[in-house]
């Protein structure tokens, strides 16, 4: 066994783990990618057009180069490599709005908190912020405007494959419950032009709404409202994509039957989240549930656990459907009776 694989080394590599996510959230902040793009610099070039101490961001650089976001070469140039091509502010499909989300101190803070709220089995996000979490972000417009686009962006790299993944030939109508800026629904009416979709959250997020992004026969509507107290009726699909994660089982149970009660007979629940696997290999849902459960009451959950809420508003599990992304597609009919 060479020093670099005993449990020793392992313990430490994973104690300093936290800079990989500091470091990512360093060069995002600091616009390092833009100033890369079109080519390559050395260091001192580099810092000299981005304001920063040469040194240093080289220092910064060799780090995330082990991760593979930047490359050196042997001249001492970095280079962008494809995940570092994704952290520029203008590259299609970017996805440095979703970094500075993630490493964003609604998420970071109370993570410092984790043995506390393991402890107490609830999150600790009132001794760090003076709201619950989506109240907190209703409230502050910075927090609101870090969370919802960096979602979107997070969301857009997800949006089009799980879409494709789902038949929605039969459907002439369809809510997107909770669907943020609206990527998802876009996404959908782009394949399924007849269809007629609504776009339903709360009034600060959709007043960002991207519905406009597509053209289609079927038209479309931006809806405001709470998913605690009721969702727009008569439709025939009701998408909830990472919402019940966001929530407890008597939360998540709540929000399910208010969905009930907005279906017809025949209409379809559509659960987009992770599902969790049984065992031990990773899975992108397994680092997910820490923020759920330091910064929200929410949980990723199992497939057992999923038909137990679903179980409990009057909904069972139709189908699982895997897609070509670490989401799941639980779909649900309303219980006969
Ligand atoms: C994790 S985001 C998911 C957004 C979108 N479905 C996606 O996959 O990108 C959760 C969404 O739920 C919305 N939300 C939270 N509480 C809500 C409520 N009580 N009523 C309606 N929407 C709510 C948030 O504004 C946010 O857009």
């Amino acid at each position: 066994m060479s020093g670099a694989q005993t449990p020793e080394f392992q313990l430490l590599e994973q104690s300093v783990g936290y800079f990989y996510s500091a470091a990512l959230r360093a060069a995002a902040l600091l616009n390092i990618a833009d100033h890369l793009a079109g080519s390559a610099k050395k260091p001192d070039e580099l810092a000299e057009s981005a304001g920063v101490h040469g040194p240093y961001l080289h220092r910064l650089l060799r780090f995330l180069a082990t991760r593979d976001v930047f490359a050196e070469d042997d001249a001492g140039r970095f280079h962008l490599t494809p995940s570092a091509e994704l952290l520029r502010t203008d590259a299609p499909r970017s996805m440095r709005s979703a970094v500075l989300m993630l490493t964003d101190q609604v998420f970071w803070k109370p993570a410092e908190l984790l043995d506390e709220t393991v402890r107490a089995g609830a999150t600790r996000f009132e001794e760090v912020f003076p709201a619950p979490f989506f109240d907190w972000l209703a409230q502050d417009e910075q927090a609101g405007d870090a969370f919802h686009f960096g979602m979107a962006a997070m969301s857009d790299s997800e949006n089009r494959r799980i879409a494709a993944d789902y038949d929605f030939s039969g459907c002439s109508k369809l809510v997107d419950v909770g669907g943020g800026q609206g990527g998802f629904l876009v996404e959908v009416l782009r394949k399924s032009p007849d269809l007629h979709g609504v776009l339903f959250d709360e009034e600060h997020v959709l007043a960002q709404h991207r519905l406009g992004e597509v053209r289609h026969s079927g038209g479309c509507e931006a809806v405001i409202g709470d998913f605690f107290s009721a969702v727009p009726p008569g439709a025939d699909a009701y998408v909830l994509k990472r919402i019940l994660h966001d929530w407890d089982d008597e939360e998540s149970t709540r929000i399910l039957a208010r969905c009930r009660e907005a279906m017809d007979p025949d209409a379809r629940v559509l659960v987009i989240d992770a599902v969790i696997p049984a065992g031990n290999e990773p899975h992108p849902g397994k680092a997910l549930d820490m923020l759920l459960m330091t910064s929200l009451s929410g949980k990723e959950r199992t497939k057992a656990e999923f038909e137990a809420v679903f179980a409990g508003a009057g909904l069972s599990v139709t189908r699982v459907i895997p897609t070509s992304t670490p989401l799941s597609i639980v779909e649900g009919e309303r219980e006969s009776g």
